[in-house]
């Protein structure tokens, strides 16, 4: 507002300075609300910052169980239990092995790893012994050999016609797969068989 005043030149200057003053309060107004929409970008960015960096670790950490899930592989102490049929998760029953004919296992708690397929073969009529156990994972393409063995005896992948002999270490009777299946050793308890360790060699092609 102008005061009116007997000098003209001292009522300009007057109202010069006012309109400076609401000048610099109007540019105040500006400053502090861009400082408030700052603050809040800021707050936003940090919220959305916060949530990537919890995705961040969270798929890693999905991927890591994953990862536990698929190396969740057989080792000693392992129950061996039936891998298909009806009795599929029961103990393997010793006692029902016939000599001279093959059942398909997993150590008990760890079929979703299916590199832990066992073929578990009963060599001899020794309630005690007579028995070995293989990968039942080709070492060719990694098909699943079949569980019955053939009539003299042999393991047998379906895919490409690969031969294992059971009596000798699995070793390649006809290829094309060019190694043995890996072997895994077995113990028997109260007519129970249980891993006594791991496989000896990398399972399925390598
Ligand atoms: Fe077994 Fe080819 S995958 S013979």
């Amino acid at each position: 507002m102008v005061t009116p005043t007997s000098d003209g030149r001292s009522s300009l200057v007057s109202s010069t300075a006012q309109s400076e003053e609401l000048y610099r309060t109007h540019r105040l107004n500006l400053q502090a609300e861009r400082l408030a929409t700052r603050r809040r970008i800021l707050r936003w960015v940090i919220r959305i910052g916060a949530g990537a960096f919890g995705l961040a670790l969270l798929v890693p950490a999905l991927a890591l169980r994953s990862l536990t899930q698929a190396v969740d592989r057989v080792t000693a102490g392992d129950l061996l239990v039936y891998a298909i049929g009806d009795r599929a998760g029961l103990p393997i029953d010793i006692a029902a092995l016939a000599p001279g004919t093959a059942v398909q296992a997993f150590p008990e708690g760890k079929s979703e790893n299916e590199q832990n397929l066992i073929e578990l073969v009963r060599l001899g009529d020794d309630p005690q012994g007579g028995l070995v156990a293989y990968s039942a994972i080709c070492t060719h393409l990694g098909c699943t050999v079949l569980e019955a063995l053939s009539p003299d005896g042999n393991i047998v992948c379906p895919c490409h016609a690969s031969i294992f002999d059971p009596r000798a270490d699995a070793q390649v009777l006809t290829g094309p797969a060019a190694r043995p299946l890996p072997a895994l050793p077995v113990d028997i308890a109260d007519g129970r068989v249980l891993a006594a360790g791991g496989f000896d060699a990398p399972v399925g092609p390598a």
